[in-house]
């Protein structure tokens, strides 16, 4: 069994123009419970994780502003520094104490495009709770995925610097690369990259206790009046169920469950042709993807890339 110096997705932190309407929105309809808050960052927790937040807003123009790893102990965050030195990737800051919310010793660099991801170890955790049956919050941070006009690139660039692994991948029908679904435990995916006009944020998904929350909660939100951008459905790679939608910075939002465990040593990676309807809606419950449903989740050129953002 493989074990690599990269634990797990923790958070990803955000910033948009629009900041109160959009902290009203995953509070008041999402179903994340606000844990610290300052002038201008939230700090937004999922009930059923002990990881402190899973997602930080940020009022400032719209991009990603980090996406936050987790590593087992001090000992690995070093190690992972010294690989990434030697590798000669760029750091925002050194292995350090950290100062945000929950703490943690921990460092940020920025990938091969420019976005800053940060990894740590040590932050205060906080105590989950089982999310009740029909209960329609997220249980967890799923996976995140990014926009990136160099695929195969950004995706090399995770796994020769970070280890992760494909598990996945969507291909057009004359083979052309479109996704990759990576892991870096169990999970099926973590991160995915999909091939996107510029970089950019594609998708935040969260993960829901069961079917019946995950339906509950898509339900919940079309009543808020957000949009369903594409959904519900179950897709083939990854095997998980997914209902799309667009928060109020335009940013694709997911509620998913069921996402297919994998053994690292024994699983073969597939490539799913996206014309075969079954690949992304077994079901058949979800409108064909066309361009134009595509095209939703292309999002707004990342403002952030090669500039951390101030906390
Ligand atoms: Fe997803």
């Amino acid at each position: 069994m493989t074990q690599r110096l990269v634990s797990h997705l923790r958070y990803a932190a955000l910033a948009v123009p629009n900041f109160e309407q959009e902290r009203d929105f995953f509070v008041r309809h999402w179903g994340l419970t606000e844990v610290e808050s300052a002038d201008g960052l939230s700090y937004l927790a999922a009930e059923g994780s002990d990881e402190p937040f899973i997602l930080r807003l940020r009022k400032d123009d719209k991009r990603i502003d980090l996406a936050g790893f987790g590593v087992r102990n001090r000992a690995d965050v070093d190690a992972l520094a010294a690989k990434l030195h030697a590798d000669h990737v760029q750091f925002v800051h050194e292995p350090q104490a950290l100062t945000g919310y929950s703490g943690g010793y921990g460092f940020r660099v920025f990938d091969g495009d420019g976005r800053v991801l940060e990894f740590a170890t040590g932050y205060q955790q906080r105590q989950a709770r089982k999310i009740r049956e029909r209960e329609p919050i997220p249980a967890k941070l799923s996976h995140m995925v990014f926009n990136s006009a160099n695929l195969n690139d950004t995706v090399r660039w995770y796994v020769d610097h970070l280890d992760f692994t494909i598990s996945d991948s969507l291909i057009t029908p004359t083979g052309e690369d479109m996704m990759h679904f990576m892991r870096c435990n169990p999970n099926h995916h973590s991160i995915a990259i999909a091939r996107g006009p510029h970089h950019a944020l594609h998708h935040l998904s969260f993960e829901m206790r069961g079917i019946e929350e995950w339906m509950r909660g898509s339900g919940k939100i079309l009543r808020s009046g957000a949009r369903m951008v594409w959904g519900p459905g179950r897709h083939n790679a990854g095997d998980n169920t997914f209902a799309y939608f667009l928060d109020p910075a335009g940013n694709t939002i997911e509620y998913t469950t069921e996402l297919a465990m994998v053994d690292d040593d024994s699983w073969v990676a597939n490539r799913h042709d996206i014309s075969h309807l079954s690949t992304q809606d077994q079901w058949g419950t979800a409108a064909e993807m066309s361009e134009l449903v595509a095209r939703e989740s292309f999002n707004d050129i990342d403002k952030g890339l090669f500039v951390a953002p101030p906390v």
